[in-house]
């Protein structure tokens, strides 16, 4: 090898050395992975080709002149997940906690700025200190430019981030910016000040894992959307994840080949429904039987449990389900549900991926828990996402279609595309019971339970709706998935535009 070779091979050697063998250790020991060590997992075996390997800081405050770290504490670059670009930036815990300098911060930015060009994800790998304490201001506005990345390639690539370490300050705004967050349970947190400052401000005694573990924000605050065991686990489903997704907003949603046929008559489907119209069913069952090969990748499963949200494919084509579970609160729709499917019917929207709704809800969540907090706000969120959405739409009303959440589950109204419900479907103005307590208030209980009868036999079914052209066709349960890759074959021409807008004020 030339000497010159040998020169840039030892410097190369040194850059991924990072905080040194000590520090790496120290990575290990709890756990963690080292930045690169993630990105090769990440990654296609040998496709990551790193940039400003040799990017310092420029601090000179506090004795900072004399400490430099080739890299900077970031590993930037692209490489491809089962051969498509992705671009990543990997924060080095072992630089300086991870923590994000302004030339820290201008490599990340580069490589944004290259994947907007291009048109390639963005997957951002947390672990990281926050703000560079040494540089103040200077660290802030870096975090600032990144943020403003966040928003402009906010619908014109996917971003992914995946917290793997600390993530206090306004770290977390980058992350929230973004389309998905994985996190690892017991070394991944978010919290916008930590315990430290909660208990000066509040008195709160509160944990780390308490205040923004992975358990805490897939389940409670719903900030992050699926928790792992550890990093291996989360880059490997950071993979599955892409494989879903196109690349941009330019691209179709990739085509995987499949074995399963599209008729694939599905008997069991017949029977899904229990008899009795208050006992709840799994509706994953009938997600996971629609979808090729049984393959569906849920989002937020441990979060607002009453609606299912998640990618599967149908013919190897990526599609979005959102879906209500009769098996939390019976499948209504309340503030967090409606939050978390809205956001995720925006993201199917912006990348042409699209949306199949299956429809079993009672209605919105009655009582003063939900009214103080602003349903009417947040529920309209869900109704104002599927009635922007321009996707192919195709809906099946399995039982209750009742009320208001009738129309907001991407009904006929909202532009549905092909609207099926299965001859078990109930689309009212509301349930028996309580449609004949309020229509025939003060009379007998012999005479309200023959109202009721009568009103189930009149409206609890599909063909009220289907009369009046809201339902396209009542379709046998066990043809749901040959009557949906039917249509998604239909629809693939499909072209409806917005009216021209600067942009639209979603209730936020
Ligand atoms: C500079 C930092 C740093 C930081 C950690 N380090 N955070 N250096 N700026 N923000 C350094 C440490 O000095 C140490 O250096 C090494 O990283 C590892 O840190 P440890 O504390 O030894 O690790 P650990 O015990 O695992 O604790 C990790 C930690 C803790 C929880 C992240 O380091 C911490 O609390 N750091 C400060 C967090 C913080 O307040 N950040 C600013 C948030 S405000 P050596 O040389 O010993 O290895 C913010 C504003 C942004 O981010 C606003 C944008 C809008």
């Amino acid at each position: 090898m030339l000497p010159i070779v040998e020169q840039l091979e030892a410097k190369r050697a040194a850059a991924r050395l990072g905080g040194g063998q000590k520090r790496i250790d120290a990575q290990h020991s709890k756990g963690k992975l080292t930045a690169r060590e993630r990105i090769d997992v990440l990654c296609d075996e040998g496709s990551f080709e790193e940039l400003d390997m040799y990017v310092e800081h420029n601090c000179v405050d506090f004795g900072m002149e004399s400490q430099k770290i080739p890299g900077d504490g970031v590993v930037t670059g692209s490489g491809t997940i089962n051969g498509r670009l992705v671009y990543v930036f990997s924060q080095d815990f072992t630089v300086f906690g991870g923590s994000l300098s302004e030339r820290h911060a201008q490599k990340i930015c580069k490589i944004m700025d290259m994947a907007l060009k291009v048109g390639a994800p963005v997957i951002g790998l947390n672990d990281s200190g926050g703000a560079r304490i040494q540089e103040g201001v200077a660290s802030l506005g870096g975090y600032a430019e990144v943020f403003q990345r966040n928003v402009l390639a906010s619908g014109v690539v996917p971003q992914l981030s995946l917290i793997m370490g600390p993530c206090a300050g306004g770290a977390v705004y980058s992350p929230a910016m973004t389309d998905f967050i994985f996190m690892v349970k017991d070394s991944s947190y978010m919290f916008v000040t930590g315990p430290d400052v909660v208990k000066t401000v509040t008195n709160e005694v509160v944990t780390q894992e308490e205040l923004g573990g992975a358990v805490t924000h897939t389940t409670k605050s719903g900030v992050a959307d699926v928790a792992f065991e550890n990093d291996i686990e989360a880059l490997w489903a950071a993979r599955t994840l892409i494989d879903f997704l196109p690349l941009s907003n330019r691209e179709e949603v990739p085509e995987r080949p499949t074995a399963d046929p599209f008729d694939r008559i599905e008997p069991s489907l017949d029977m899904l429904i229990p008899a009795n119209a208050n006992q709840p069913y799994d509706m994953h069952e009938l997600i996971r039987k629609t979808v090729d090969e049984g393959d569906f990748f849920e989002m937020q499963p441990a979060h607002a449990g009453n609606i299912i949200i998640g990618f599967g494919r149908v013919e190897g084509r990526t599609v979005g389900i959102v879906a209500n579970q009769p098996m939390v609160l019976a499948g209504c729709l309340d503030i967090n549900s409606s939050k978390k499917a809205a956001r995720f019917v925006r993201f199917c929207d912006a990348f042409e991926i699209p949306i199949l709704t299956f429809v079993d809800v009672p209605g919105f969540l009655p009582g003063t828990a939900q009214e103080l907090n602003g349903i009417i706000k947040h529920g309209a969120k869900l109704l104002y996402a599927y009635a922007e959405a321009t996707v192919p739409k195709i809906t099946v009303i399995t039982r209750k279609a009742y009320g208001g959440a009738y129309d907001v589950m991407a009904s006929k109204h909202l532009r549905g595309d092909l609207n099926y419900a299965w001859p078990t479907a109930e689309i009212a103005v509301m349930g028996a019971k309580g449609a004949v307590e309020i229509i025939f208030r003060g009379k007998t209980p012999e005479e309200i339970a023959e109202r009721t009868a009568e009103y189930e036999a009149r409206f609890a079914n599909p063909f009220v709706a289907a009369s009046k052209g809201f339902i396209d066709e009542v379709i046998a349960p066990h043809s749901t998935r040959k009557r949906i890759a039917l249509g998604l074959r239909k629809l693939r021409g499909k072209q409806l535009e917005n009216p021209w807008k600067k942009h639209d004020n979603i209730p936020l």
